[in-house]
């Protein structure tokens, strides 16, 4: 198997031509490279299947979490599991955010005049997101976990998001690209390190990382070409929003949900330890947000007030850092 990734298109989109061959690069890549959830997974191989007390589950030192001696002290079988609980989370909070994703991206598209570009691009995203979000419901399934994904408040807020695709899609694609590059961080530096990955999560990764390069090559896009057609009112906006949206979500994604803390009677104290009080995990996910957060000081709409808010969340590095 190709240990290569796929990369993002260059987004050099500074004029119209440029933009829209690169979106009919991407519309083709679609054709060309695309995976089906059923088809190309082996779901049935015996080496494919999921055992919940499967060593490759366990969390190593590398993770917040599994560095804890509250963690090292749990049985092997409890600690297998708490590693495949944290994963089929972050599964179905994923298929969460890609039903929020395609919604949205239908409500973008039905704005769209005849001949627009974006319109097959956008369609080709929701297909590639369906067969996403059926790959991760199976894994889901087939690990007899239960997890609830989002938190409830998190899924009824993103409801509001969807409509963003029709009424302010330059906000709907940076919430797009604050789900979607953390995440593509996450798995890009699981699929390089030398660790044991089980295969079946594996070749899930991959195939989410392949497409994912052109999602996101395409939201980076169109915030270049769009964003500074914006009035100053609109882009005020979203200076101010932006940071709301990647610190809330970034927040949640990269730690336990609070089902899993329950179930496993994570002490607080232990979850200080792991993500508060550390500072390796906060750098973490300040780097997992550093391309959207470099994007977002090219767009000129980082300002002055903004960035205060980004170093609440705790989500602020100074560019020259990337
Ligand atoms: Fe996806
Ligand atoms: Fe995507």
């Amino acid at each position: 198997m190709s240990t290569v990734l796929d990369t993002e298109q260059a987004t050099d989109v500074g004029s119209a031509d440029a933009y829209e061959s690169l979106i009919a690069r991407l519309s083709q890549q679609s054709v060309v490279k695309h995976f089906d959830a059923y088809a190309d997974v082996p779901w049935d191989d015996p080496d494919y299947r999921i055992d919940p007390a499967d060593p490759r589950w366990e969390l190593d030192d590398d993770d917040p979490l599994g560095a804890t001696d509250w963690y090292k002290a749990q049985a092997q079988e409890v600690r297998a599991r708490i590693g495949l609980h944290g994963i089929v989370n972050a599964m179905k909070t994923g298929l969460q955010f890609e039903s929020v994703l395609k919604r949205g991206l239908l409500e973008y598209a039905s704005t769209l005049p005849n001949g627009a570009p974006e319109f097959r691009y956008a369609y080709h995203e929701v297909i590639e997101e369906a067969h996403h979000s059926l790959m991760f419901q199976e894994f889901v399934n087939r690990s007899t976990l239960d997890p609830p994904g989002m938190p409830k408040l998190m899924q009824i807020g993103s409801r509001g998001v969807v409509k963003l695709g029709r009424r302010f899609p330059a906000l709907f694609f940076l919430f797009v690209l604050g789900g979607e590059d953390p995440i593509d961080y996450v798995q890009r530096q699981e699929l390089r390190s030398s660790k044991g990955i089980h295969p079946l999560l594996e070749r899930i990764m991959r195939i989410h990382v392949t497409e994912e390069a052109r999602h996101l090559s395409f939201a980076r896009s169109y915030l270049k070409r769009h964003v500074p057609e914006l009035s100053w009112a609109k882009r005020q906006m979203l200076a101010v929003r932006v940071p709301f949206i990647l610190g809330t979500m970034a927040g949640t994604m990269l730690r336990p949900s609070s089902e899993m803390v329950r179930r496993y009677r994570i002490p607080k104290s232990v979850l200080e330890e792991a993500f508060d009080d550390n500072p390796q995990a906060r750098q973490f996910v300040r780097d997992s947000l550093r391309k959207v957060r470099n994007l977002c000081v090219e767009l000129g709409i980082v300002t002055l007030v903004s960035k205060r808010l980004w170093k609440a969340f705790g989500i602020w590095d100074e560019p020259a850092a990337a």
